[in-house]
């Protein structure tokens, strides 16, 4: 006969938290050194929080890979994807606010333990680097320092755990790739692109046309504003060739593939339509997500530049300096950022095909 299973031992909240291990987990240096430091606790507790919301954001961002990462994302998958980005921007914008608690710290009694801390850095942040590498910060973007790779400065075990990761496909390829398989560009004998390029081109015409009867503006005052109105017609015509697309992305200057920076800006421009309300609150997901991070790079900069002045790091980089040129460098989902550039006001919008209308709509009330 099966014995009876053994009663669970009785669940309290601190057995359940394992508060006694977590809550023994602040060991000041300085205490060790019998030269104790009143601000080491804060310093120790703002780090060990950061890590858990490190721990925390990796969990969602797994989730959001495990569902973009399926041949076909099924539609009805996708409002958790939406759940779990805008969870992580949340949680981006408490990793944001702590700093302020951090800086109730003075630089002098900063300088009560800092001594202690070398070699150690935040620059060695296992989990800081995942979430980079899952959000698809690319190796070629980084900014280096004294010559040396991001990961050269972990354990050799994280450092293998952290370069495989970077091979693995990044939040930013399989949002791409899921674009780039939209359908609705082309349907039955409308296409999307077409219909936008000759709207555009319309617009750009009639401000022409504005600018050159306008009887207010000087010869000189015309000429400035023509110019400024060829550079904007510029603008578009690159995204209108899909070669002249290319060689931006070649040099650098774009990384969306061209298939999905059209569906991008489709779903942009015609969000109000039902199939699109999810796709767009994902897109600008990402760049809440991308400017909280770079919010937090700046933060982060000028807390250093409070605490330590132009000194060098402990991890041995250039301190604020390098921080300072982190925040423009490693920024992810600037394409998404641009497609304003791009966007026209809905009055001159093609109007969609009443199908194509219906297919991107609510059918219930049929
Ligand atoms: C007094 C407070 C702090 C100072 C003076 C400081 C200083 C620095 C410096 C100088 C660097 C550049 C690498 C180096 O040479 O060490 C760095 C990098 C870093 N720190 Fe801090 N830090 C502080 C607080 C924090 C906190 C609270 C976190 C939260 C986890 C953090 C996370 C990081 C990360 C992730 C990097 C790597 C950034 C990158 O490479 O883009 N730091 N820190």
């Amino acid at each position: 006969m099966p014995r009876a299973a053994s009663p669970p031992a009785s669940i309290t909240y601190s057995r359940y938290l394992r508060l006694d291990t977590l809550l023994d987990c602040q060991q000041l240096q300085s205490v060790k050194v019998r030269k104790p430091a009143h601000d080491e606790m804060l310093f120790i507790i703002t780090h060990q929080t950061y890590e858990l919301w490190f721990k925390q954001i990796l969990h969602e961002l797994d989730a959001v890979l495990a569902i973009m990462g399926q041949p076909v994302v099924p539609e009805r998958e996708l409002g958790q994807v939406l759940r779990y980005l805008e969870r992580i921007a949340a949680i981006q914008r408490v990793l944001v606010e702590q700093i302020g608690i951090l800086e109730s710290m003075t630089p002098l009694d900063f300088l009560d333990f800092r001594d202690l801390l070398a070699p150690s850095s935040g620059f060695q942040s296992v989990q800081f680097r995942h979430i980079e590498n899952r959000l698809g910060l690319q190796r070629t973007r980084r900014v280096g320092y004294n010559a040396m790779s991001y990961e050269s400065a972990l354990p050799s075990d994280a450092r293998r755990r952290v370069k495989a990761m970077e091979n693995r496909p990044s939040l930013f390829s399989l949002i791409e790739q899921w674009l780039a398989r939209m359908p609705f560009l082309r349907f039955r004998d409308y296409d999307f692109w077409q219909a936008y390029r000759h709207n555009v081109q319309a617009m750009l015409a009639k401000d022409r046309a504005a600018i050159e009867h306008n009887a207010m503006l000087s010869a000189q005052a015309k000429t400035i504003q023509l110019g400024e109105l060829d550079k904007t017609r510029e603008n578009f015509e690159t995204v209108f060739d899909a070669t002249r697309y290319q060689a931006l992305v070649d040099g650098g200057q774009r990384r969306l593939s061209y298939a999905a920076f059209v569906s991008a800006l489709m779903i942009h421009l015609y969000r109000d339509e039902p199939m699109f309300h999810t796709p767009f609150r994902v897109l600008t997901a990402l760049v809440a997500i991308d400017e909280d991070l770079s919010l937090w790079r700046y933060r982060h900069a000028l807390m250093v530049n409070r605490m330590i002045g132009s000194k060098i790091g402990t991890g041995g980089s250039s301190g604020q300096e390098y921080l300072q040129r982190t925040v423009e460098a490693h920024r992810i989902f600037t394409d998404y950022f641009n497609l304003s550039t791009y966007l026209v006001p809905r009055s001159m919008l093609p109007v969609l095909p009443e199908a194509l209308q219906r297919e991107l709509g609510f059918h219930w009330h049929d």
